[in-house]
């Protein structure tokens, strides 16, 4: 399954790959989750911080936490949100029992080593009636950027990309999936639910440019490729979204859950 080394990358690539779709996603999870003004709050798998950001102006920079296994993503949260990043992983966490009213991640389960360890992690650095809350993308369906992307990729390499396909590979993304890891944490109220969110591009090259850089296991899988296969998969990838060099957006779907610490 594809790790955090497809995260260390410049943090604009990202932003410009599935980063942009991240600022209109943490709004949506924050509101999911009910983060109420007051709390304290820890993003887990920060990144460059879009979920952070949104929680920093909500809570106020002072009361909200990072903690990112990637340095040069946690650099770009400390730089750009002005909180504290610890370089940590979530499987172990460097806080105390309880230090927090909230354990966010978004988009980051699904890359943990060991999914029920980290999410443990999360509930146990909130307060007994703090809240843990994440989402993930549902990349076998209706998160259209990658969907496409891995479909297109099938057309080119199609015993690479049945292998790397995060529809297939990445765990707890199915509908459901992420409640069942709440439940078993020991988390208690547990609501599960759909985000949807939109992200513009200017054209088809405005979504392609950071695929080749290799961020992310779908850039990964791109650079990976010699620069005809690269040119197959362009080609592909802009047939399937139906796009050219007018502007578009796309739509995205994530799973989420919910749950409120015993
Ligand atoms: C798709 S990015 C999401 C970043 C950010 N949360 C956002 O919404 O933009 C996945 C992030 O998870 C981090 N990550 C990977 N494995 C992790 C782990 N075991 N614990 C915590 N974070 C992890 C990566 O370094 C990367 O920053």
């Amino acid at each position: 399954m594809p790790g955090p080394d497809t995260f260390r990358a410049a943090a604009h690539a990202y932003d410009r790959h599935v980063g942009r779709y991240a600022p209109a996603l943490g709004s949506a999870l924050i509101e999911f989750a009910g983060i109420e003004p007051g709390m304290r709050a820890l993003d887990v798998g920060c990144g460059p911080g879009a979920l952070t950001a949104q929680l920093a102006q909500w809570l106020g920079a002072a009361n909200v936490f990072g903690a990112e296994p990637s340095e040069p993503f946690a650099a770009a949260c400390r730089e750009r949100v002005g909180v504290e990043v610890a370089s940590a992983s979530a499987e172990a966490l460097p806080f105390e029992d309880g230090e927090f009213d909230a354990a966010l991640s978004q988009l980051v389960v699904n890359f943990m080593g060991d999914a029920p360890a980290g999410v443990g992690e999360m509930a146990r650095v909130t307060r007994p009636g703090g809240l843990v809350a994440s989402c993930v993308w549902d990349y076998a369906g209706e998160m259209t950027l990658l969907r496409a992307f891995w479909d297109a990729a099938g057309e080119v390499d199609p015993e690479r990309a049945a292998a790397a396909d995060e529809g297939v590979v990445m765990r707890w993304c199915g509908e459901g999936e992420l409640g069942e890891l709440w439940e078993a944490a020991g988390l208690r109220d547990v609501r599960t639910g759909a985000l949807v969110v939109n992200a513009a591009y200017a054209d088809f090259d405005d979504l392609w440019a950071p695929l080749p850089t290799g961020i992310a296991p779908s850039g990964a899988f791109c650079k990976s490729l010699d620069p005809e296969g690269q040119a197959a998969l362009r080609e592909a990838y802009r047939r399937r979204l139906g796009v050219g060099t007018g502007p578009f957006e796309l739509a995205a779907r994530a799973w989420t859950a919910v749950g409120t610490v015993s």
